[in-house]
């Protein structure tokens, strides 16, 4: 009797939740720029499916994995949803991972170094079946061996994470390497198109499937000293919408994640160490993660996520001149400027 009355009230907390986020949504969208939670299902088919991931999620959390009877059981046994991660070694795709674990999916996670096998030890202890796959995806057989290995799982992808992303920071005519910045093309800009490429026909087949990018704000602006990385990440953002509108009414929802200035490996990486931006206080990935998961679950079509200035960033590059923004991206990014 407690048990169902529990999940009454479960039932109409996700259904009123359902119902504000996708009108919320709704109104913010401009006539005819479809909502990405399907109009053609019904609020009830929605809220089954978020039902579904989030009761199996508590079921996880409690230890208690167990599955729903034949039709819910995936080839291998599990009856968890399957979520892919890209460059779930550490950062926001780790966090991201944690999230998809915490919320009762399975996982294939994927890096490009040997750091994936320990970041998998340490989701398992969520309860999760994790498979994870080590390739370089700025290659083309990197993106080819992913696939291979989701086809041959037997398992229905539900949600794809394409986070994987480098960034190169420096002086582009006189400082950089060409070889840096054509390698982060391949990894932040084809890989992402290759991958989706193939993940898509396969959610298309199923009539459902959720695709997030992780983009950044990075993408609203002209990025002086990131000039290829803020390019790559407006392709992105502008990818991301584009198809978006295109899978409108067949079950398949794309969101474009776009944290700011996050404390992960990503600015090291990226020689920005002596800049602005290298030493600024910066948003804690598993709150960027958490707000790009739930994004990704309403069916929302992009989330600015993290702090209120990247809020205020992200307008600014949409209504403030080029030349403006760009100056102000120049001051965070210059090499030097930490110091100054
Ligand atoms: N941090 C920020 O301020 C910020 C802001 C906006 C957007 N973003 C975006 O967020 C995403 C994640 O970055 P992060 O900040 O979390 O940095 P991170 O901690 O350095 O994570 C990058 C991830 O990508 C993987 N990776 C790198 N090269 C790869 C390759 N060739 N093939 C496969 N995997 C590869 C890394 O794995 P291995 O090194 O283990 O191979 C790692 O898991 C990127 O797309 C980035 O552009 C970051």
């Amino acid at each position: 009797m407690e048990g169902s009355r529990l999940r009454g009230l479960l039932s109409n907390l996700l259904v009123q939740q359902w119902r504000s986020r996708a009108h919320g949504v709704d109104s913010l969208m401009p006539e005819g720029a479809g909502l990405s939670v399907d109009p053609a299902r019904t609020p009830i088919t929605c809220y089954a499916q978020i039902c579904q991931n989030f009761c199996v999620g508590n079921t996880a959390r409690s230890g208690a994995v167990s599955n729903r009877g034949e039709n819910g059981i995936m080839r291998d046994g599990s009856s968890r949803p399957l979520a892919v991660v890209t460059g779930a070694s550490s950062g926001i795709g780790f966090e991201l991972a944690k999230q998809f674990a915490q919320n009762g999916f399975d996982l294939l996670i994927v890096s490009q170094s040997e750091r994936i096998t320990e970041a998998a030890r340490s989701l398992e202890s969520l309860g999760a079946n994790i498979e994870t796959v080590q390739a370089d995806l700025a290659d083309y057989d990197g993106v080819e061996q992913l696939y291979e290995t989701i086809r041959s799982s037997g398992r229905s992808v539900d949600s794809i994470a394409i986070n994987a992303g480098v960034g190169v920071g420096g002086d582009f005519a006189r400082d950089t390497e060409l070889e840096s910045e054509l390698n982060l093309i391949r990894l932040n800009v084809t890989s992402p198109v290759h991958l989706t490429k193939r993940v898509v026909k396969d959610m298309l087949q199923q009539g459902h499937g959720r695709i997030l990018f992780t983009s950044s704000i990075a993408g609203t602006m002209p990025a002086p000293f990131e000039a290829v990385y803020g390019a790559s990440k407006a392709f992105l953002t502008s990818f991301a919408q584009a198809i978006r509108n295109e899978l409108n009414d067949t079950g398949v929802t794309v969101t474009a994640l776009m944290p700011g200035a996050t404390e992960t490996d990503f600015f090291h990486r990226a020689g920005l160490d002596d800049t602005k931006l290298g030493v600024s206080e910066k948003d804690d990935p598993a709150e960027v993660a958490r707000e790009g998961f739930e994004a990704l679950m309403a069916g929302k079509d992009h989330v600015v996520a993290g702090s209120f200035k990247n809020k205020l960033q992200a307008a600014a590059g949409h209504m403030m001149p080029d030349t403006t923004v760009a100056q102000f991206h120049r001051k965070q990014s210059e090499p030097g400027s930490a110091n100054k």
